[in-house]
């Protein structure tokens, strides 16, 4: 069977004043009415089910992220005590998984991406796990269309046997200038963050390839379904290093493979990135709330909350209202969001 393993502990501070620290990213519905994560789960229906599926969060979020996804079994909701970043997160997914089906595989998702064609998009994991059922690490690649320094790069290679093509080299977040390269060269694709890999393949790579783990996964795997599971977690988990799968696993590992998929993947990184996700009208304005008037705007990001907002011949900017909070920001400058997020934080 497939096991989806949706990662939902991230904490963004790009979606102010939306986002706060109770509720990230994954549980505003920003690409539809509801939450990214919501949508996440939805997108596998006929693929995976809810039952086969896991949740890995941190304590603040377990509650909410349990209420969202219908029909969860509990025991699904893998819980950490601290954030140690990816790779511990998957590590625990993986244990859970083995512990009863040991070349299960694993279908690793962030919880706040939006992918527009779903179908393709199962259909590409269905191919993804044929690959990754032969021991592959399978990772999907975005064509890119810009030199994006927050992804990860894929140099992909000849074709596989099985499908899908080797990779030469993975390289998580190039610094601008190799990442320009990168593009032009048209032999990368962006790294979707997306892995499909058999449970019992990936603790193998954690093994090899970050074996200051093995300790504390060691008695993490003796610990599952046992009474002693909780303490054993509690005290092993914030000793696990702090480190993504991409620099972790992905930039070492051998058994790389990529599988470039073309389903309308956004990672909605910021509040530019939503005319990525939901319709605009003529004028490239995408409005959402309640209804606003918009008078001679271009391109602008519009979220009203439970006032209308009132724009007047503005051009890509960006307007979001959240009741307690209003955010005003050019559209190219909105990665800077987090800024007001630190300068809030220091005043305090
Ligand atoms: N459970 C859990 N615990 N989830 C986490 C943790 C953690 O400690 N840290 C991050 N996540 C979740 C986030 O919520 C997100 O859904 C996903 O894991 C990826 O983490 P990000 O922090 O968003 O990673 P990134 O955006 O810097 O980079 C990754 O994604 C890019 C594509 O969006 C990498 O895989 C890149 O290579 C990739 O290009
Ligand atoms: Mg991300």
């Amino acid at each position: 069977a497939l096991h989806p393993v949706i990662m939902a502990g991230g904490s963004g501070t790009r979606f102010w004043p939306l986002s706060r620290k109770a509720r990230p990213k994954q549980f505003l519905p920003l690409a539809s009415k509801s939450p990214l994560l919501t949508d996440t789960v939805s997108r596998l229906k006929g693929l995976a089910s809810v039952k086969d599926t896991l949740i890995v969060c941190g304590p603040v979020h377990a509650k909410q992220a349990a209420r969202l996804v219908k029909g969860l079994p509990k025991a699904n909701l893998l819980v950490e005590p601290v954030a140690r970043n990816t790779a511990p997160a998957i590590a625990l997914a993986a244990l859970a998984v083995a512990a009863k089906d040991p070349e299960g595989i694993l279908v690793v998702l962030p919880s706040d991406h939006h992918v527009a064609d779903a179908k393709g998009f199962r259909q590409t994991l269905t191919e993804a796990a044929r690959v990754a059922a032969s021991g592959h690490l399978v990772t999907l690649g975005i064509k890119p269309h810009r030199p994006e320094t927050g992804y990860g790069y894929i140099q992909v290679g000849e074709p596989l046997a099985d499908g899908g093509r080797q990779v030469k080299a993975f390289r998580e977040k190039p610094d601008p200038e190799t990442a320009r390269r990168y593009v032009e060269s048209g032999e990368f694709l962006w790294n979707a963050g997306i892995f499909i890999f058999r449970a019992d393949v990936i603790l193998a790579a954690f093994a090899e390839h970050m074996p200051e783990m093995t300790k504390g996964l060691e008695a993490l795997r003796k610990a599952v379904g046992k009474r002693t599971w909780a303490g054993v977690l509690k005290r092993v988990f914030p000793k696990l290093p702090s480190v993504s799968i991409d620099y972790g696993v992905m930039e070492k590992a051998k058994n790389l493979a990529v599988l470039p998929g073309d389903f309308g993947w956004s990672d909605v990184g910021s509040f530019a990135a939503i005319p990525e996700v939901r319709p605009a009208d003529a004028h490239g304005n995408v409005v959402s709330g309640p209804e606003s008037v918009l008078v001679d705007c271009k391109g602008c990001v519009v979220m009203g909350d439970k006032r209308p907002l009132a724009l007047v011949g503005l051009t890509d900017m960006v307007v979001v209202d959240s009741g307690d909070a209003v955010l005003v920001v050019p559209k190219d400058k909105s990665q800077d969001v987090r800024k007001v997020v630190e300068a809030l934080k220091a005043r305090k």
